[in-house]
């Protein structure tokens, strides 16, 4: 049994660690959001080749390492030997893709909650979620506040069977119009949808069915203010060190 994500989640959230000042889904950029002042990360798990759970949000590591070529034709070793900081910047060079355990660990060492987003590969929906359950279900410790999420509601229904006291999160882009049906079929508790979609009668509709609702991926202040004031649960942003004042006071 895990402690509710809920009851301890802050309405602004790291996106990828601090993926604006930081390279994203690394352990640097975790610290980042944590010296930000950060209470909570969003970050990307996905599988290679070889059945290990790393966190990465592309399917290839192309745009994020040195290296390139889909993940899940990697081993593990191949993707550690990879530099996934340089690209950002020369300051974070020889930071590693970090692996499931090692984000774990980190997120709860730094303090804060997290909100696990199961990215599979195309097709690779429910290999990716039962590896990730599976490893959760040995190490996720009773007290640290988790909430997975996913665009496949395939992957979603499959990991919900393996760790049932974690709570869902169902992402979109628009709002689909059957979104109380995908909830349902997902068995989502959050319904987490793109920034320029949110509308305030959708934010009261989708709360007024019980569930929370979540933004991606507000960086501009101005928008995040208005959405706080339609009362969104959590907007998730880039940029936590900007978002962060809005909320204190
Ligand atoms: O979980 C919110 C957001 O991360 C979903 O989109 O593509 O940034 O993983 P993406
Ligand atoms: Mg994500």
């Amino acid at each position: 049994m895990t402690a509710p994500f809920f009851e301890t989640m802050p309405r602004i959230i790291g996106h990828r660690g601090a993926k604006g000042l930081a390279p994203e889904n690394t352990l640097a950029s975790f610290k980042v959001a944590a010296n930000a002042g950060a209470k909570s990360i969003e970050i990307d798990v996905t599988v290679t080749r070889d059945n290990n759970a790393i966190i990465h949000h592309d399917s290839n590591v192309t745009r994020c390492t040195n290296g390139q070529g889909p993940i899940l034709l990697k081993s593990l070793e191949q993707v550690r030997a990879l530099d996934a900081g340089s690209w950002f910047s020369a300051q974070y060079t020889g930071e590693k893709i970090p692996t499931l355990s090692e984000a774990l660990l980190s997120v709860k060492q730094l303090g804060m909650s997290l909100n696990l987003e199961v990215k599979p590969t195309k097709g690779w929906q429910v290999p990716t979620a039962e590896l990730v359950g599976r490893q959760l279900q040995k190490e996720l410790q009773e007290d640290f506040p988790i909430l997975l999420s996913s665009f496949s509601i395939e992957a979603l229904a499959t990991i919900g069977k393996i760790v049932p006291n974690v709570p869902l999160g169902y992402l979109t882009e628009a709002i689909p119009p059957d979104w109380e049906k995908r909830m349902q079929d997902a068995g989502a508790a959050s319904f987490h949808c793109q920034g320029e979609f949110v509308t305030k009668d959708i934010v009261l509709a989708v709360q007024k069915a019980g569930f929370k609702f979540l933004v991606y991926t507000v960086n501009d202040p101005e928008y995040a203010k208005q959405l706080l004031n339609w009362n969104v649960d959590a907007i998730i942003t880039d940029y936590p060190d900007i978002l962060l004042p809005l909320c204190e006071g």
